[in-house]
């Protein structure tokens, strides 16, 4: 059994929980993820069923996740190594924790290349943009990608200030750097959607993004879309249930689960919103992929009036957002090398960002000095993005929901949530049937097993 420190850190308050895990959510995922996902994926169609697995599906699972970190009062793997062993369950469920550390140990490998890019404009939007062209845009990206010492350079700068803040400690690290980083986020946010409305074309993205059409809703989307719920609201990757186990009883879980999912989903909207107003007022392709964002956004700095501010701003608070999801992204791994083999914080925080670090050099080459070199059809870059988002995170969301719907003694479930007999009832049986039948659905569909 893993040996817990008896005072373990705690959040200062119900609120400082909401806002770290909210800025865990909220991040690479909800500004530049987001909106080139629904590009690709053909806009509304995507929109409609991301927010239709956010609600059904993220929401319940967000509670379950939190309510495990709680009740085993650990890192993941140690907290449902408790919680099998209190419900007398198989030990084989325990993989719910390490498929949740390996995961969010792939992932930060690659979100960190990627807040790269977002550090590299960052610099470069301090001499502004001023004058920049469309296809001056798009072959400045194209750049970025073919040079892997500046690729690598800024991603060894990412995962360094990611390790500082973790190895900070709980409260004076990642609360503190929170509290500072999403009020800021938010407000800029809102700045770029006032741009939008009056200087780009808001009526053509609302329209690209909330005119529902059934029909086009195609096999891929629906898989793409309930993956994104699952990266964004970060669920799966354990990272939910190491901010749980430092969260005080007492709270109501699913008034914080409803919170954060409230703002997960709001700020990718407006960023959607704000991003596509852009791309349609300057005839760019909103089907570009993973470059949207940094094609479209220049332009507007560019040519809005007081650009050269923004611009370097947004960047900031762009890293800024992924930076607090990444601290969620090495917390659990680090968590558990400290409380299962009794590394110090810093040794703990040092051997997983080694590990990630180099993982992400792979990562880096891939986009360049590696780009034909393929496993399953995938560059490492996709092949690490579709393994966790699409295979990993929905796998231990089915897992969590079997869990905790079939397996966990009832009356422990209820002492942990706090709900009245029907809230706790509807929740527990869409964990039950409603979640594990709609990700089945989604896997078996997409696999072609049912049409
Ligand atoms: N939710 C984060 C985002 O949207 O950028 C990414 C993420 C963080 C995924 C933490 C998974 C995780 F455990």
């Amino acid at each position: 059994m893993d040996s817990t420190a008896v005072a373990r850190s705690h959040w200062s308050s119900r609120w400082a929980f909401v806002l770290v895990t909210a800025g865990s959510a909220i991040g690479l995922g909800n500004i530049w993820k987001f909106p080139y996902m629904t590009g690709t994926n053909g806009g509304s169609a995507f929109v409609l069923v991301y927010l239709l697995c956010i609600a059904f599906i993220g929401v319940p699972l967000l509670m379950a996740e939190t309510m495990l970190g709680r009740r085993g009062q650990a890192n993941p793997v140690g907290s449902m190594r408790r919680v099998v062993a209190e419900a007398g369950a198989h030990p084989g469920w325990i993989a719910i924790g390490f498929i949740g550390i390996l995961g969010a140990l792939m992932i930060l490998s690659f979100y960190s290349v990627v807040a790269g890019w977002i550090l590299d404009y960052a610099m470069r939007s301090f001499s502004g943009f001023a004058g920049l062209t469309k296809a001056e845009a798009g072959a400045a990206f194209a750049a970025l990608l073919a040079d892997p010492l500046r690729l690598i350079g800024w991603h060894t700068v990412f995962m360094i200030l990611t390790a500082l803040v973790v190895a900070s400690g709980v409260t004076s690290g990642i609360e503190r750097a929170n509290k500072i980083m999403m009020p800021a986020l938010f407000a800029i946010i809102v700045a770029l959607i006032v741009y939008g409305i009056f200087a780009a074309d808001m009526a053509a993205a609302v329209r690209f993004m909330f005119h529902f059409d059934f029909g086009a809703v195609r096999r891929e989307v629906v898989l793409s879309a309930m993956g994104h719920a699952f990266f964004t609201l970060s669920l799966g990757m354990g990272a939910i249930m190491a901010y749980g186990s430092y969260l005080d009883r007492g709270t109501s879980i699913m008034r914080t689960a409803f919170y954060v999912a409230l703002a997960d989903t709001g700020i990718a909207l407006m960023a959607g919103l704000a991003i596509f107003a852009i791309v349609f007022a300057q005839g760019l392709e909103p089907a570009s992929g993973p470059g949207l964002i940094l094609q479209t956004l220049p332009l507007a700095f560019a040519q809005m009036p007081g650009g050269a501010v923004v611009g370097p701003l947004f960047f900031i608070l762009v890293i800024f957002a992924a930076w607090t999801s990444s601290i969620s992204l090495m917390e659990p791994f680090a968590a558990f090398l400290i409380e299962r083999f009794g590394l110090s914080r810093r040794a703990a925080v040092g051997g997983m960002g080694l590990v990630a670090w180099l993982l992400g050099i792979a990562v880096a080459l891939s986009f360049n000095e590696w780009s034909g070199f393929k496993i399953l059809g995938l560059g490492i870059f996709d092949l690490l993005d579709t393994l966790t988002t699409k295979i990993m995170m929905p796998l231990a969301g089915l897992l969590i929901a079997l869990f905790v719907g079939w397996v966990m003694r009832r009356h422990h479930v209820a002492e942990e949530m706090g709900l009245s007999v029907a809230q706790l009832g509807i929740w527990l049986n869409v964990l039950r049937f409603g979640s594990p039948l709609a990700i089945g659905l989604i896997f078996l569909h997409v696999v072609g097993v049912i049409g």
